[in-house]
């Protein structure tokens, strides 16, 4: 249990609260505030939409305790502010809501971008409102709504208008900077790499606040030629969905991975250090890089073993990554279906290499970022689509 402190609705609050819960879940049963509707409880629909310091954070991957001394509005607590006001009554008139589930969570986003993109076109409101997912399916309702308060705005500006939040130049546009980072500092404390290297039965060694993930992958091809290929970083990123290789020394790369992942979209540049241990045949590539579409950070290292296996004919990799993000992004990188995600990418970056190995052209860099693009589409949808049947009990 923890006591924290924090204004909900321009009301202060102390709470103990267990460590485990969610806001959601806080906001609903210990406060009452029950607008705030939970739908997926995986990051993905939007509907547990609420502003944490100004911000939209989905609150059913919010811990609570993170929210101590910050400043939480619920749809509760819009009664009195008027560009609310006016794009609840636009939502009436254009019916932009049926039953009315996701309403809570669309009112706050739609108002995000009414802060954000005062200029927005039906393309660009679509875009935003693409992590918000109506069951009802009342789209065109919602966009139009949205569109008629934006022009309402030109023609009768709100007089004490809440600042406009802002908007990330070029976010989705213009490569980043690489300057504005730097990979794993030499003066920064490193494991070894034979003693953080994974197999399939060690644990990953957690660090406070980092998530870690194991998996591995067996291909049909000895160990030596999976050692060979996996130092050669060009092949290697081309076998990495969504990831594009900048610039390479043999040891050091800088790059950039674009992810989209229903409401999560991010295109990190960053830098990486590979470190290999040839007779232990085990490496970690240690990392870090900036989405400047959230302007979130990201360090992770993934650490791969490889082992022979079959006689000799086959080699198992295992992998362990290990990541921290901050920012905006850092909500999903606990989340259940996240995980799920990465281990279907380990899964898609081993069937490349096997490919790969076997002989198949590497695919050039447009048709690599084509489809990574559509590869990513469809890991979100084989992961959800995985959980549906285990939900119901159904193999594959
Ligand atoms: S309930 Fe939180 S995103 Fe769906
Ligand atoms: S109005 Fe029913 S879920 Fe959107």
């Amino acid at each position: 249990m923890s006591v924290i402190e924090l204004t909900i609705n321009d009301r202060s609050v102390r709470s103990d609260v267990e460590s485990r819960v969610h806001l959601g879940d806080f906001l609903r049963d210990t406060h009452n505030l029950t607008g705030t509707h939970l739908g997926c409880e995986h990051g993905v629909c939007g509907a547990c939409t609420v502003l944490v310091d100004g911000e939209p954070v989905r609150s059913c991957i919010t811990f609570a305790v993170a929210c101590d001394q910050q400043k939480v509005r619920t749809i509760e607590g819009f009664d009195d502010d008027e560009l609310m006001k006016r794009l609840r009554h636009a939502f009436s008139i254009h019916h932009g809501l049926q039953c009315g589930y996701c309403t809570p969570g669309m009112l706050i986003t739609a108002r995000d971008i009414a802060r954000r993109f005062p200029d927005a076109d039906e393309a660009r409101i679509r875009l935003e409102l693409s992590g918000n997912l109506c069951r009802c399916t009342g789209y065109m309702g919602i966009v139009a709504a949205i569109k008629s308060v934006l022009a309402d705005l030109k023609a009768n500006p709100i007089a004490d208008a809440p600042a406009p939040r802002a908007v990330v130049s070029g976010a989705t546009t213009s490569a980043p900077a690489f300057q504005t980072f730097a990979a794993a500092p030499a003066s920064a404390p490193q494991a070894p790499v034979a003693a953080s290297v994974a197999s399939p039965d060690q644990p990953a060694t957690l660090r406070k606040g980092w998530t870690a993930i194991d998996d591995s992958f067996v291909v049909p091809f000895a160990l030596d030629k999976v050692w060979a290929f996996m130092g050669d970083l060009p092949s290697v990123t081309s076998c990495l969905p969504g990831a594009e290789l900048v610039e390479h020394d043999g040891e050091s790369v800088k790059g950039r991975i674009a992810i989209k992942f229903g409401p999560m979209s991010a295109n990190f540049a960053g830098a990486a250090r590979l470190e290999r241990d040839d007779a232990a045949h085990c490496a970690v590539m240690r990392g870090a890089g900036q989405d400047n579409i959230s302007r979130s950070r990201a360090n992770g290292d993934v650490t791969y073993a490889l082992t022979s296996e079959a006689g000799g004919n086959e080699t198992r990799v295992a992998v362990t990554l290990e990541y921290m993000l901050q920012g905006p992004l850092a909500q999903f990188s606990r989340s259940g279906l996240v995980k799920d995600f990465v281990r279907r990418m380990i899964a898609d970056f081993g069937a490349r290499i096997t490919a790969q190995l076997g002989g198949s052209a590497a695919p050039d860099a447009a048709t690599a970022a084509t489809s990574a693009k559509f590869n990513a589409g469809s890991l979100v949808w084989s992961v959800i689509w995985g959980r549906v049947k285990r939900l119901f009990g159904k193999g594959d």
